[in-house]
């Protein structure tokens, strides 16, 4: 087939399957945007052939949503393996200076997903050990800028804290409510929150599921701002064009050192707190908590 009737045909089926919006790029046709009728530059599909998250671009931001509204984004390993497939391949992309990463405007996400974990052992989680993904978000090396709006709960509130910015809506929640389902955080959450809100909110947090909203999440140094909620992932897109306009490798070297100051022997919590969590699935609390959730009844522990 020729070249370009096959690429229509690609684009055109990943708009019927909801992938795509807008028009065909005129820079995947190999014309600059303005020859195409219609052509838009703010929507460019990237990686158009995931099932869980859009992967487009916005000039210099490449942005990477969300797309399992209803299990509100619930972070299946599915998921996150496309989501860090579309990290990776902005950052390989030399016209990517900056990357979004957001639900939308409804919901970021509310964390693992339980029920693809409510049956599993210790063994089978250390196995799968699926939270060995989210160390290669965090190898990322372009700013992360997280657009939160809705609950950030769990692995999703992780999602946002291993981001270098949060952009929150008004609309956010953010939380680690994992101790209702007889869990702790896995993803980081002890160590990250920690250091982000200090000891004794994210103790309060941790122990009690107890959300922040947007206003006291900026108060307590967790979101960088709040915005509208219609505007929140133009905001973050915006910051990130406003990053992209600075030196590059002063960017760079920027964030290196301030994440050496944050995550500076993070590292060995966050190693200690994944074998906690793994562990945790040996114990009838966790299973009685994720089938309690899955149930939609309230969980009853007997401390085994
Ligand atoms: N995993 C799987 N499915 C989830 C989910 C999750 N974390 N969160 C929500 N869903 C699903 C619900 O089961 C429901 O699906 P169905 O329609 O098929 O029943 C759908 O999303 C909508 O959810 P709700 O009906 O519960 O929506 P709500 O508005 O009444 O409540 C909520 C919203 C308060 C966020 C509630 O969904 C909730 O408490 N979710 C779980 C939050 C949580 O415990 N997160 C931590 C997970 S463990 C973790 O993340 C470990 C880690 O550190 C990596």
């Amino acid at each position: 087939m020729d070249p370009l009737a096959s690429l229509s045909a690609r684009f055109g089926s990943l708009r019927a399957k909801g992938l795509m919006v807008g028009p065909i790029p005129a820079e995947i046709l190999g014309q600059p945007p303005d020859t195409v009728k219609g052509a838009s530059p703010r929507t460019l599909a990237r990686m158009p052939d995931y099932e869980y998250v859009l992967s487009t671009s916005d000039g210099p931001v490449g942005i990477v949503t969300l797309n399992r509204p209803k299990q509100l984004n619930a972070l299946a390993g599915p998921l996150m393996a496309e989501l860090v497939d579309a990290l990776e391949g902005h950052d390989a992309d030399p016209a990517i200076r900056a990357i979004v990463i957001t639900g939308g405007s409804s919901v970021f996400a509310a964390g693992a997903d339980i029920k693809e974990m409510a049956e599993a052992s210790a063994v089978d989680m250390l196995l799968r050990n699926n939270i060995a993904l989210w160390d290669r978000v965090q190898r990322v090396s372009k700013p992360l800028i997280a657009a939160v709006a809705g609950y950030a709960l769990g692995g999703g509130c992780e999602l946002a804290m291993i981001c270098d910015v949060i952009v929150a809506a008004e609309n956010a929640r953010f939380g680690q409510p994992e101790i209702n389902i007889g869990l702790i955080p896995g993803a980081g959450g002890t160590q990250r929150l920690t250091r982000s809100v200090g000891k004794f909110l994210a103790t309060d947090m941790v122990l009690t599921g107890r959300m922040l909203n947007a206003e006291q999440a900026l108060h307590h140094g967790l979101a960088a701002r709040v915005v509208p909620q219609e505007i929140v992932v133009e905001e973050a897109v915006r910051l990130g064009k406003e990053i992209a306009q600075k030196a590059p490798i002063s960017v760079r070297l920027a964030r290196e050192a301030i994440t050496r100051a944050f995550e500076g022997r993070v590292d060995d919590g966050i190693e200690f707190e994944r074998k906690l969590f793994y562990l945790l699935f040996a114990t009838q609390d966790s299973h009685e908590g994720m089938r309690a959730f899955v149930d939609k009844r309230q969980p009853t522990y007997q401390g085994r």
